[in-house]
């Protein structure tokens, strides 16, 4: 068992310094792109590793990591192409023609439509981004509007250095080529696509900078950034975009909205190197390497509801032995990403505590103010939740063979970590359909989801997540929002026996 465990974690180290070593030597641009643009940036020089600014992170060992390199092979609608680097058709939209010169370059999927562009030499001026300011405390903004929160570029948000006048002003990207880079889809407001199209070329004499970013940057506009489902889209739309990328450290991150600040941030912070949002900076901020992250929108997690994303979760191990097209090891790779970005550990071989019992976690949906436009109150799903819940309890300490932690899951009262820790340590996760159970993500491998679906709410996010992630998972349909606890108890009865209880 040791060897084993040696021989895995050697191989993990070597796929790390693999990725490291194809990141320093696949990208040219990159490497070229140190020297500074000006004399007078002289002090920014960007000469190797050892000057890695010190608040740069580096990437957790996870056990489920795959490698990302491109792999032009990969197939159209394959699980690698939905949940991994399906990144595979480039769009070189400006290649530098000296060390100096800024460069930009997009990357489609034509699984999942959209692309990850890349670029150097660029800046943002937030004084042309017009949104609010973003970060503020909810109870200050209360009933901002969302529009006001999401960005309107205006020319000289971002711009591009080159040397070349013919070039001057002109846009980054046609018409024609956006259509290509990011279809226009469902989306109706493309943050991303409109940040695109409003990157303009720029001579040095307008490339004017108050400060100088020199790590790899990525770029982010979230939309719901309140609700965990739609936030953990936007965790893997970035987790992807930085992998795709070949980032050798995890990524300072600006948020390019105007969302006041939310409980989510503090995840983004654990996940990634820095967190600032694009109106914090004072002036007009030069970012030596800059990335956009698409949306979560456009990620499989959010396609999974309407198109057919036939994956089932699969061992990186056995995947690297055995490539599969329908299977997957990404949602476990991207789970324990959240989790080591915590500090919890990832080992696949967990030792558990058997006297210490089976924990199962209870998920509750809780009445919160989630953002300015929130009326503080919860759909109801389950009518009955804390009847469910007590009836549970007293349940579970008397009723059961073997012992049983009930966890009342709070989660809109718990900091991020305990919620993550939570989640980890149970054998069993209960809960109405609602955001709270997109935790499911960091779930321990052996975990166990119960479902219970209210008619109303019959909708497939858990269902999916589970299954592409290789959860058991066992739904309780209800034919209203009613849960009778003696069902719930059978059904738990059930998985408890399944687990030795
Ligand atoms: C490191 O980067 C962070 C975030 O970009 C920045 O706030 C800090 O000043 C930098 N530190 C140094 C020493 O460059
Ligand atoms: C830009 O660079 C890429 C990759 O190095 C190359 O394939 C492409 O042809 C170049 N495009 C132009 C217009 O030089
Ligand atoms: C952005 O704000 C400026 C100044 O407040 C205003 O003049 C301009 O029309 C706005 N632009 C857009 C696209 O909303
Ligand atoms: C910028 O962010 C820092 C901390 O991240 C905060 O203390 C400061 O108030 C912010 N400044 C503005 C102008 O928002």
């Amino acid at each position: 068992m040791k060897t084993k465990s040696l021989k895995i974690i050697i191989f993990l180290i070597l796929i790390n310094t693999i990725t490291l070593f194809l990141y320093l030597s696949s990208h040219p641009d990159y490497l070229k792109h140190r020297s500074p643009p000006s004399p007078q940036q002289a002090h920014h020089h960007f000469s190797g590793f050892s000057q890695i600014n010190s608040s740069t992170k580096p990437w957790p060992i996870l056990p489920s990591y795959l490698p990302w390199s491109q792999n032009p092979n990969v197939k159209f609608g394959s699980c690698e192409a939905y949940f991994g680097n399906g990144f595979t058709r480039p769009f070189y939209l400006l290649n530098s023609s000296s060390g100096s010169d800024g460069w930009f370059r997009c990357f489609k999927s034509d699984t999942l439509l959209t692309s990850i562009c890349e670029g150097g030499i660029i800046r943002m001026n937030p004084a042309k981004i017009n949104m609010s300011h973003g970060g503020e405390l909810l109870e200050t903004v209360i009933g901002r509007e969302e529009n006001d929160e999401l960005p309107v570029f205006q020319p000289g948000a971002f711009d591009i250095l080159v040397h070349n006048k013919a070039k001057f002003g002109d846009k980054i990207i046609t018409p024609y080529l956006l259509h290509r880079v990011f279809p226009q889809g469902e989306v109706i407001r493309h943050t991303m696509r409109s940040l695109l199209n409003s990157i303009r070329l720029v001579s040095p004499g307008d490339f004017q900078c108050s400060e100088w970013v020199e790590e790899p940057t990525l770029l982010v506009t979230r939309f719901e950034y309140a609700n965990l489902f739609h936030t953990v889209t936007d965790w893997y739309a970035a987790y992807v975009a930085s992998r795709v990328t070949g980032l050798p450290y995890r990524p300072q991150l600006v948020f390019v909205d105007g969302h006041c600040m939310a409980p989510l941030e503090e995840t983004w912070k654990a996940m990634f190197s820095s967190l600032r949002y694009a109106k914090n900076f004072s002036g007009p901020v030069c970012f030596r390497h800059a990335i956009l992250s698409p949306l979560g929108y456009e990620t499989v997690l959010f396609k999974g509801l309407t198109e057919d994303v036939d994956c089932h979760g699969a061992s990186a191990h056995d995947l690297w032995q055995q490539p599969d097209d329908r299977k997957t090891a990404r949602i476990s790779e991207f789970g324990e990403m959240i989790r080591a970005s915590f500090g919890f550990p990832v080992d696949r071989h967990q030792t558990s505590k058997p006297d210490a019992g089976l924990n199962v976690l209870f998920v509750r949906r809780e009445n919160y103010l989630a953002h300015p436009r929130h009326a503080g109150k919860v759909q109801s799903r389950l009518a009955n939740e804390q009847e469910l819940f007590d009836s549970l309890k007293i349940w579970a300490s008397k009723d059961v063979d073997c012992k049983i932690n009930l966890v009342n899951g709070i989660f809109a009262h718990m900091p991020m970590k305990d919620q993550v820790r939570a989640i980890h340590d149970a054998s069993v996760i209960i809960g109405a359909h609602g955001a709270g159970l997109t935790h499911i993500v960091s779930a321990s491998p052996k975990a166990v989801i119960l479902e219970i679906v209210a008619a109303e709410f019959m909708r497939p996010h858990f269902t999916l997540i589970a299954k592409w992630k290789g959860l058991e998972y066992h739904p309780i349909f209800l034919s209203d929002s009613y849960a009778k606890p003696l069902i719930v108890k059978q059904k738990l009865s059930s998985i408890l026996k399944t687990l030795g209880c």
